[in-house]
This record gives C-alpha cells, sequence and structure tokens, in this order.
C-alpha cells in the first residue's frame, strides 16, 4: 500500500495534489512519501520482532538526505557501498554503529575513513579485501569487524543484471571454501570476525532462493562456530521485491519474509541485520513529467514527454516496467489506447513502454511514474545536459524540494577550461 490516491478526480500524493507540486517546481521532478517509507520500514522491523535484529536501509536505492533522515529517525541502519555513502549517510546524523559497509571494491582510502568515523561491521568479499582491511586497521591501531559475504550458488530468479548470488557473479567468497577463508580471517591482526552475510538479488519476488541461500548461512554458522568462531550477527542481505505490475504481481510481503528468517536461522541466537532497499523506498515514490507531444507514427501513437531516461533508466537497461498513470483520473469507462511511451533523448533506447494501454493523453497532461522511489533518481544523470530533476518530499498536507534543480548555468560552470585553451579565437564561419 502506497499514499499515492486518486481524491477529488486527481493524484495526490499523502494530503497534497500532485498537481500542486508540479506548478511549483516544474517537471520532471521526483515525489516521496513520509508515511509510505515510514510504513514500509516499520514493516519490516515489526517482522522481524521475534528477536535482536537491525534493519538497515540500502541507500543506493535513495540516498536523498531528507530520506535518510526519515528512516534514521525511525531506528534504521544505513547500508552503504562507497565512501560518498558512507559521508551521507554520516552527513544525515546515522550513528557509525548503524553503518554497515558492503561491496566488492572497497579502496583502502574508504575502510581507513570508516574506521576513524566508526563502522559497525564491513560485510567482505574477497580475500583480498580482507587482508587489505587487516592492514588498515593495523596502521590505526585497532580491529576491523567483519562478516565474510559467501556466495552461496544460488539462483535468485530475478534479472541477470541484479542477480549476485551465483557462482559466475563477482560477489562474495564461494561458500565451499568458506570454512577455509574464516580460519584466515581469524588469524588476521586486524581483522575481528563477527558473523556471515549474504545478499542474492534484488527484486526477488519468491521466498525460495532467500531460503536455499538461508539454509546454507545456518548450515555454515554452525561449521564455523565448531572451528571456533564466535558468529553472533547474520547480516541476510536485501531484495525482497514489490509489485511493479499492480494488477498482476504479488511478491511476497516483509512479514512472510521474517518469518522465513524465523524458520531458517532463527533458532541460532544470532542478532539478525537485513539490508533492503527497494522495498523500502520503491513504492514510495513517484517520477512524474508532463505530456509535450502526441505524434502520430505510421502504425503507432508516440507519447513525448518532458522526462526522459537520464531521469529514469530502468526500462532502458533493465527493460523494467513501471506503471503510468495519468494525474487527472480517467472518467470512468474510459477505453484505454495504446502508446508508446517515450522521451526526449536522441537515442531509440529512450523508451518508457510501448504499445502501453493507458487512458487517452492530452498535450500538457501530467502522468505519474509509479514505483520510482528505488533506482530512479540515484540513477539519474545529465545526458543530454538535461539537469538532474528535483526531489520532493511530502508529510502530510505539506512538501518541500530536497533537491534542487540546478540551472544551465550551475551545470556548465562545473567544466573547467585548462589554460591553454581560455584564450583559444573561434574562427567566423566561412561558406
Ligand atoms: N544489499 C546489497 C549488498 C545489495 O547489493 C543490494 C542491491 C541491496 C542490499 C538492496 O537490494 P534491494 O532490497 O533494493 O533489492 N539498479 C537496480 C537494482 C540494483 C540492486 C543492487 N544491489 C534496479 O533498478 O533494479
Amino acid at each position: 500500500m502506497d499514499h499515492f490516491l486518486y481524491r477529488d478526480g486527481q493524484l495526490y500524493a499523502e494530503d497534497v495534489p500532485v498537481s500542486a507540486i508540479a506548478d511549483a517546481v516544474g517537471t520532471p521532478f521526483y515525489v516521496y512519501s513520509t508515511a509510505t517509507l515510514t510504513r514500509h520500514f516499520r514493516l519490516f522491523d515489526e517482522a522481524l520482532d521475534w528477536g535482536p535484529h537491525l534493519v538497515c536501509f540500502a541507500m543506493k536505492s535513495n540516498s536523498n538526505q531528507a530520506i535518510l533522515k526519515v528512516l534514521a529517525g525511525l531506528g534504521a541502519g544505513m547500508d552503504v557501498v562507497s565512501g560518498g555513502e558512507y559521508a551521507r549517510a554520516k552527513a544525515a546524523g546515522v550513528p557509525g554503529d548503524r553503518i554497515v559497509f558492503s561491496g566488492v571494491g572497497k579502496t583502502r582510502e574508504e575502510m581507513r575513513d570508516a574506521l576513524i568515523g566508526g563502522i559497525r561491521q564491513f560485510n567482505v568479499e574477497s580475500e583480498p579485501e580482507m587482508r587489505a582491511l587487516s592492514e588498515v586497521a593495523v596502521s590505526l591501531g585497532t580491529k576491523a569487524p567483519i562478516t565474510l559475504r559467501v556466495n552461496p550458488d544460488v539462483d535468485a530468479k530475478t534479472h541477470e543484471k541484479i542477480a549476485t548470488g551465483k557462482s559466475e557473479n563477482k560477489f562474495g567468497v564461494p561458500i565451499s571454501r568458506a570454512r577455509e577463508i574464516y580460519a584466515e580471517a581469524a588469524s588476521l591482526p586486524g581483522i575481528d570476525v563477527i558473523g556471515i552475510d549474504v545478499h542474492i538479488g534484488s527484486q526477488l519476488t519468491e521466498l525460495a532462493p532467500f531460503e536455499a541461500a538461508y539454509l546454507k548461512v545456518a548450515e555454515l554458522t554452525r561449521d564455523l562456530r565448531a572451528d571456533g568462531h564466535d558468529i553472533r550477527r547474520l547480516d541476510l542481505g536485501g531484495g525482497l521485491g514489490i509489485p511493479y505490475a499492480r494488477s498482476n504481481e504479488a511478491p511476497p510481503l516483509p512479514n512472510d519474509y521474517g518469518a522465513l528468517i524465523q524458520r531458517t536461522v532463527g533458532d541460532l541466537g544470532c542478532e539478525i541485520e537485513i539490508e533492503p532497499g527497494r522495498l523500502i523506498s520503491g513504492n514510495a515514490g513517484l517520477m512524474v513529467s508532463r505530456a509535450i507531444y502526441i505524434k502520430q507514427g505510421e502504425d503507432r501513437e508516440f507519447l513525448i514527454l518532458d522526462g526522459a531516461m537520464n531521469d529514469l533508466i530502468r526500462p532502458s537497461m533493465y527493460g523494467a516496467y513501471h506503471d503510468i498513470i495519468p494525474v487527472r483520473e480517467p472518467a470512468p469507462g474510459v477505453v484505454p489506447t495504446p502508446y508508446d511511451v517515450v522521451g526526449p533523448v536522441c537515442e531509440s533506447g529512450d523508451t518508457f513502454a510501448k504499445g502501453r494501454e493507458m487512458p487517452p493523453i492530452s498535450e500538457g497532461d501530467l502522468v505519474a511514474f509509479r514505483s520510482a522511489g528505488a533506482y530512479g533518481a540515484v540513477m539519474s544523470s545529465e545526458y543530454n545536459t538535461r539537469p538532474l530533476i528535483p526531489e520532493v518530499l511530502v508529510h502530510g498536507d505539506q512538501f518541500a524540494v530536497i533537491r534542487q534543480r540546478p540551472s544551465f548555468d550551475e551545470i556548465i560552470n562545473r567544466d573547467t577550461i585548462p589554460e591553454w585553451l581560455e584564450d583559444t579565437p573561434v574562427p567566423a564561419h566561412q561558406e
């Protein structure tokens, strides 16, 4: 459930008409609902109520400072994957002991900054990373708390670009070699082994792959304990999927997921961490765009929007589906018409949907892309020198811009001209 509903013939974000935000900030823009973010975080938190746990928001899905503040205020930890994300989490006031650091390519500099600034744990993904981390920790006179991310060789049954738990993927250490690698970890002077980490992919729409992976983690926990390691924390990753096409998708709910975790690893007495991103932020956001033209092609109609692939890349990059709905509520019984929904960017890949059946749209109408709060704004770019679009947060009947649209001058002035080019004359045009 989210808080983007039609009321009095138009789409609202909580108690704010989406059209009022469009009037205030221009289009396109992202809008997020505080109530939806809160609800989704609490669903996870409550699903793990049966034992000690921490829900660490995967801030790669949405790292706006205001979003982080909402979640941190509810008690969320953060899962970060770069020095930049670590700095963002700290800037939002998240204490180091609620930040976990994931990722296959952490640099020594990132390790050092996190050890100095405070860290709950590093989720280490390889032997060379583990050795480097030990050296960095020793140089600072400390020990780095770690889990090792194991690759359980489980098929997450999701899009190949976001599946991470098969042996051919770059993530984690092979679970078959885990005992040997833990033995080395325990011998390193700068490493404090505290647990196990696993993350098998994103947008999982079934529980079975999680179950397979978590059963392997349970077995490994027992083996490692038998080897003498004090395994006291399990980080079970993120990945629970959301319904993108509301009419026909019903992925498992956080509550089912929490029960599965209890069933598979609940008897081990470990503290549980999870790292959900999409399920917390995805359906808490819309991208709102305006129709510029309706163009009649040879055999199809193009709905040309002012939003484009640089603003929301998921359809171009993963062939992802997003519901696209008119901001003005369609009259009952209106006959849908098929559109190819496209943006203004100069490549055919700038297509949001082909032959999408929608209520008829007129030039100037607003449309909303649903489920755009995760991996939307964070993956946007300024391709075609299209400014990053604003982000807006709604709270009841209030709304605020939480990231401004930059001006053309701000974009251009980020470039600098080398000295030797400064006085280059531009020749007059020769006919
Ligand atoms: N933990 C780790 C280690 C991850 O790599 C990810 C996502 C998560 C947690 C959060 O997964 P979630 O709960 O959000 O599914 N850009 C893609 C998704 C990439 C996901 C990468 N890792 C998309 O737009 O679908």
